[in-house]
Parts: C-alpha cells; sequence; structure tokens
C-alpha cells in the first residue's frame, strides 16, 4: 500500500515567503512537492474563508507564512493575520480539524533553508495525521 501524501495549501507573502520558497528551489534544498502555493501580497489579506475553503477542497493542511513581525511591507497586515489566525485556528478545531494541520510561520526572503525545513516538518506531521476529515464531517450537515 503507498503512503499517503498530503496535500498543503500554503499562503505565502509575496515579499518573503514566497521567494524565500523561490530561493529554496534555486539553491537546490530538497524538500517535499505538497505544498502548493498560493502568493498573496500580504498575510493580512488572508481572508480565513480562503482557510475554510482550501479545506472544504482537498487540502489536508494549511499553511500561512509572511514577513517577520515589524518587517510586513504594509506595516502592520502581519499582526492583522497573527489575530486571525489565532480566531480562524479556534474555529477549524471546532469543525473537527486538527490544531497541526493549520500553522502560521513568519520566514524571510533570505530564509529559504527555515522554508525547506517547514515544508519537510509539515508534511511530516500531516502524514502522520493522515487525510483530513473536515468533508465527511460537512457532508452530514447537508
Ligand atoms: Fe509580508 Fe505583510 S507584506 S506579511
Amino acid at each position: 500500500m503507498s503512503e499517503f501524501e498530503p496535500t498543503i495549501v500554503g499562503f505565502f507573502c509575496n515579499w518573503c515567503t514566497y521567494t524565500a520558497a523561490d530561493l529554496a528551489g534555486t539553491s537546490r534544498l530538497s524538500y517535499p512537492k505538497n505544498v502548493r502555493l498560493i502568493r498573496v501580497m500580504c498575510t493580512g489579506m488572508v481572508d480565513p474563508q480562503y482557510i475554510i475553503k482550501a479545506f472544504l477542497e482537498g487540502a489536508d493542511g494549511v499553511l500561512v507564512s509572511g514577513c517577520h513581525p515589524g518587517d510586513c511591507h504594509y506595516h502592520e497586515g502581519n499582526y492583522k493575520c497573527l489575530r486571525r489566525f489565532k480566531l480562524i485556528q479556534k474555529y477549524v478545531k471546532q469543525m473537527g480539524v486538527e490544531e497541526k494541520r493549520i500553522h502560521l510561520e513568519w520566514i524571510s526572503a533570505s530564509e529559504g533553508k527555515q522554508f525547506a525545513e517547514l515544508a519537510t516538518k509539515m508534511t511530516e506531521q500531516i502524514r502522520e495525521l493522515g487525510p483530513c476529515k473536515i468533508r465527511e464531517t460537512m457532508e452530514t450537515f447537508v
């Protein structure tokens, strides 16, 4: 039987983490290809609905990543993200999604190695958890 390969949706800030992912690639760092990148201009624009939709449409995990606190190109976008993230974490937990399936991390453009390590760690964690059951849970309400 083949090993479960999770799908992780990554919402990455254009200015930092998206560039770090690119750097990891150009530096030929190896990391699992399970993370599907979605480039956003700032983590502050990651609406909680995007995260819910990602899970409902097949994601087994969601990673949100952007500039370190104090480095946001839009001044406070990442602080807005942080506040929202804590709420969305509680919300998805109530929907039966394990906390480890959703993660927020600050990774700057020069931190390609950190990106590769995080992608590897998160893929391993979610592989251990198995497929996300949120779609089955939601079907019982329809
Ligand atoms: Fe990167 Fe705001 S511009 S988190």
